[in-house]
């Protein structure tokens, strides 16, 4: 994280980041964004975590799902630990002020830029005109999320660097706009080994709940047995692994569970190879499956222990919107005052 805090002195580090509550924790939001939070909040940069359900019900949520997924991501974020008495951890709806500026964001944000998105395009298929306005106007949401706290840095998996892109955008024409800067460039933070995890079973497409077969990817909450016979069974190639890097090129298989071993014991790609290099898979993938257990298990565990006690997740998420709206009113009020709103 140290590498991107050269944001406008003007503003203090703070780092913000989202997950949507719509199903099950894999192992692609663990490595790219869950334990990559948990060593912000520990270098002891100001951290806030989100839950963003307003995001997830741009396409539909089932109301008692939504509710129960919440409160399960709630649990993963602090079974990875996300310490709530360190950071910052609410849902999105208990603070009000992120749809607010986002009103004001529709009204910046230009329909060009939004028709650009991947993740809509990808999202809405081929029926576009069928998709929810909320599912176009989805970025704005998530450039007030981050900029309703002035946030400076962003991590995220891969796949949402477009969507920082377009926040800094936004930021950027507000700021021209109204002649003054008020809010910061957000640099998004995408470093290790992990931010793209990639399907066991298809090296080309990445690790995701959406994909219809469970073996492609690792649930958090998978059993010991279960990551066992998913990484037996992951698709790799009959080649051993190399000793080198380079030797990954154009072996997306292998390159992926290198990648995983690589993020889950805290080493670099090269290290990995120089201790595996030469193995067959036959021999590395039950090292990968101690590791993953090893470092998965104790949160499932963590998760489910939690899950028994949703009052608590409750009150965790209530004291955690306070703090929140103790930050992002004031900022929102500027935001009137700037714009020209009466108060
Ligand atoms: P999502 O589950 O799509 O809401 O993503 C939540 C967070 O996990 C975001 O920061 C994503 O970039 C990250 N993420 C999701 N899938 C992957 C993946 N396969 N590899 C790395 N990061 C991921
Ligand atoms: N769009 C992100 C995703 O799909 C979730 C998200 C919403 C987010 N608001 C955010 C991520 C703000 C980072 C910052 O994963």
């Amino acid at each position: 994280m140290s590498e991107g805090v050269q944001t406008s002195p003007a503003f203090t580090p703070r780092v913000f980041s989202g997950i949507q509550p719509s199903g099950d924790l894999h192992l692609g939001n663990y490595l790219g964004a869950l334990k990559r939070f948990a060593d912000a909040q520990n270098q002891g940069i100001q951290s806030i975590y989100c839950m963003v359900d307003q995001h997830a019900i741009t396409v539909w949520q089932d109301p008692v799902k939504l509710a129960r997924a919440t409160r399960e991501l709630a649990a993963g974020f602090i079974a990875s630990g996300i310490d709530p008495n360190k950071s910052i951890l609410f849902n999105q709806s208990q603070v009000a002020e992120h749809a607010q500026l986002a009103w004001i964001f529709n009204c910046v944000a230009r329909m060009g830029w939004m028709k650009r998105m991947t993740q809509f395009k990808d999202k809405a298929g081929k029926n576009a005109e069928n998709a929810s306005l909320g599912l176009f106007g989805y970025p704005a949401l998530m450039a007030a999320d981050i900029l309703i706290y002035h946030a400076t840095h962003v991590p995220v998996g891969e796949d949402q660097k477009q969507h920082i892109e377009l926040t800094r955008d936004i930021a950027a024409k507000f700021n021209h706009d109204y002649g003054i800067e008020f809010f910061p460039m957000t640099e998004p933070v995408i470093e290790g080994a992990a931010t793209r995890v990639m399907s066991l079973r298809d090296g080309s497409k990445k690790m995701s709940k959406s994909d219809p077969s469970d073996a492609s990817r690792i649930n958090m909450t998978d059993d010991a047995d279960t990551i066992a016979s998913k990484i037996r069974k992951a698709k790799t190639d009959p080649d051993a692994l190399p000793s080198e890097a380079e030797g990954l090129k154009d072996r997306p298989e292998a390159r992926n569970l290198v990648n995983i071993y690589a993020a889950l014991s805290d080493m670099s790609v090269s290290e990995v190879l120089a201790e595996n290099g030469g193995q067959q898979f036959s021999a590395f993938k039950p090292r990968l499956s101690e590791l993953a257990v090893t470092k998965l298990a104790p949160i499932s565990t963590e998760m489910a222990r939690l899950m028994t006690q949703p009052d608590e997740i409750d009150a965790i998420l209530r004291h955690g919107a306070a703090q929140a709206r103790e930050i992002a009113a004031p900022i929102l009020q500027k935001t009137y005052d700037i714009v020209g709103m009466v108060r």
